[in-house]
């Protein structure tokens, strides 16, 4: 029987994404997310495409209770995909509101630290598995209005390459995948609009939720001894963060 795999945020985008394709190669499931109704039905889809049990229960990384039991009900991992999160606003930092600024800290930090303290011990008991942490273009720069977004998925790669160090040893992988422009409803989450969150992926191929669902997949299949520290993708017609070309109509 193959591994379990834990996902959390996976009722859209990446997540829902890595679930299909895990479940496609035959794993046990344990989702989580906030949107109860869009993460059964997801479930339910992974146990048709193949996956023995799927099983959704309800997560909030920003809730300490929540992620307890989250983690308390799930099993120890094979691979565990810490992916729930997201920007809110494009605010400069004279205008950041206070909701956005905590919201981004809590989910995107506090939110992944905390599902990995409590998953961790039991996978190094294990002495086995696999961290996929996701963090973002963003970490390897910043952009205007991006200042506490780009903070908190570089300090989620500062805590992937800690985690390699701490555990050395331990046969556990740790993989931080940094995707750039892709287009699910992080733009909807960001800016509250779909009129607005279209533009950002106006006159360009935008990555999908599939493509980075690949990457994950791949990383997390390589031999035993091979270990994916750091994988960026970005669209190609995406060269920096600031920089993307699109075609004009
Ligand atoms: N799309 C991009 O361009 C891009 C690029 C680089 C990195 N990322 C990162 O990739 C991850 C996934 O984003 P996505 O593009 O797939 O966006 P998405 O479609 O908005 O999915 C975000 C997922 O995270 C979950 N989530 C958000 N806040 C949560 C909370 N407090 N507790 C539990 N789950 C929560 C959402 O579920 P509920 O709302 O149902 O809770 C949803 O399943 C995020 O960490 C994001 O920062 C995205």
């Amino acid at each position: 029987m193959k591994g379990l795999v834990v996902i959390t945020g996976a009722s859209s985008g990446f997540g829902a994404a890595a679930a299909r394709a895990y479940a496609r190669l035959g794993h046990p499931l344990f989702l989580g997310a906030r949107r109860m109704e869009r993460l059964r039905e997801v479930a339910a889809e992974c146990e048709k495409l193949g996956s023995p049990r799927a099983v959704a229960h309800p997560l909030d990384v920003r809730d300490k209770e929540s992620i307890d039991a989250f983690c308390q009900a799930g099993g120890t991992p094979e691979i565990l995909l810490n992916n729930a999160g997201g920007a809110l606003g494009r605010d400069r930092v004279d205008k950041l509101r206070d909701e956005d600024l905590i919201g981004m800290i809590e989910a995107n930090v506090i939110g992944l630290v905390r599902v990995t303290r409590a998953l961790l011990p039991a996978m190094i008991a294990a002495k086995k598995g696999h961290i996929v942490n996701l963090g973002s273009y963003a970490a390897h720069g910043t952009y205007e209005g991006g200042s506490v977004y780009a903070a908190s998925k570089t300090a989620v790669r500062v805590i992937s390459e800690t985690l390699r160090l701490e555990l050395s040893g331990t046969n556990i992988r740790v993989t931080e995948m940094d995707p750039g422009l892709a287009e699910t409803e992080f733009s909807v989450v960001r800016l509250g609009d779909v009129e607005k969150a279209k533009a950002v992926y106006a006159g360009f191929q935008p990555l999908t939720a599939e493509d980075v669902a690949e990457a994950i997949v791949w990383c997390t299949t390589r031999p035993p001894h091979v270990n994916i520290n750091l994988m960026v993708l970005t669209p190609t017609a995406q060269a920096s963060l600031t920089k993307v070309h699109r075609e004009q109509k």
